[in-house]
């Protein structure tokens, strides 16, 4: 099914006319460049490329999308405003968030005046799709759905996705930000069946990157140039770009980092199903793990005294707190405190 992306649209931005920078209008490399304003000295004197060429066609190739698929956000948190800011019309729309998940889609959606659905997931932190359903059959305001898989706090896939894009007329956001702990779950290839679905990746989390600033927006290359249009132009550094490329071209790298930090999830796992305090622990597909302790707030609070921080989130999920896969080391450090905290 496709649908008329355009009259999703927000109206400022149809007709908004976009900046035009000096290196869109002169894109080579070779030439006197007195048309930007830069100083002529130095090695980081020149403004970046806006597009993101080789960037683009490297993620291209490590993620089997092609580059007029790719729109790269200052981190995911700049495209989740983004997306925000081309389709839900201030003091009128409204954004369907399940919680318990990643709380900037509720902050992108204050900041930007627009109305949150909250339909919570289930027990077992799957999507409520009756709900769902009712509310985008019932409410034509609702602009926008976010779905976080693998969940975050929950650690999760989500399943019946693609149920919900196929019903909803109007755009799914699927963030995928931890999608590199189980890639063949990814929904970045159901882009080109979909054209109301964006994939949200990042380099963040797996790729090790969280201090660089590099988000990816996968959809059809009608949303892809939306997005474009209004994106600060010179939004990725040549600094995050350089970075983000020296990365992805050592996957070999990369994915030793991961092998290590799935193994480790599986050792914590198991020691911490030996102790006392720990009630439960929700199955992960992402760097993290949910555990229900028996009092979340002690347990946080008797770390944090230790110099060891985890996520206390017990306001969302009753005396869990969510814990990071570390190093060998740190997670050795974090079972040793854990025990002393458990007798
Ligand atoms: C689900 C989810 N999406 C997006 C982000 C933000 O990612 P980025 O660093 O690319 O802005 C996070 C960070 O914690 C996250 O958990």
């Amino acid at each position: 099914m496709n649908i008329d992306i355009n009259k999703l649209v927000r109206q400022n931005i149809l007709n908004l006319k976009p900046y035009s920078s000096a290196r869109d209008e002169f894109s080579g490399t070779e030439g006197i460049f007195l048309d930007a304003n830069e100083n002529p000295n130095g090695s980081f004197n020149r403004y970046p490329d806006p597009h993101q060429a080789k960037l683009k066609s490297m993620i291209g190739k490590v993620k089997s999308v092609e580059p007029e698929n790719i729109f790269l956000g200052n981190g995911s948190d700049e495209v989740i405003d983004l997306i925000f800011r081309t389709f839900a019309n201030p003091g009128k729309d409204k954004v369907i968030v399940c919680p318990p998940t990643y709380g900037m889609y509720e902050v992108s959606a204050n900041i930007n005046d627009v109305e949150i659905v909250s339909i919570p997931l289930l027990p077992d932190f799957q999507l409520d799709k009756q709900a769902i359903f009712e509310t985008i059959e019932q409410d034509t305001a609702v602009k926008l759905i976010f779905i976080c898989s693998p969940n975050n706090p929950t650690g999760n896939l989500i399943e019946g996705i693609e149920e919900i894009i196929e019903k909803f007329n109007g755009i799914v956001v699927v963030d995928e930000a931890y999608i590199d702990f189980s890639p063949e779950s990814s929904k970045a290839q159901a882009i080109h069946k979909y054209n109301n679905l964006v994939v949200l990746q990042t380099l963040s989390k797996a790729w090790g990157l969280a201090g660089v600033r590099v988000g990816f927006a996968f959809a059809q290359s009608e949303i892809i140039a939306l997005l474009n249009k209004i994106k600060p132009p010179y939004n990725i550094s040549t600094l995050n770009q350089q970075q983000a490329l020296a990365r992805l071209s050592h996957p070999e790298e990369f994915e030793a980092e991961r092998n290590e930090i799935l193994a480790e999830r599986e050792r914590l796992e198991k020691e911490l199903m030996q102790l006392a305090i720990v009630k439960q622990i929700y199955p992960s597909n992402a760097n993290f793990l949910l555990v229900e302790v028996d009092d979340a707030n002690n347990v946080y609070n008797s770390l944090v005294m230790k110099n060891v921080i985890v996520r206390n989130r017990n306001s969302v999920i009753k005396n869990c707190i969510r814990i990071t896969v570390g190093t060998k080391q740190e997670n050795d450090r974090l079972l040793k405190e854990l025990k002393e905290i458990s007798q």
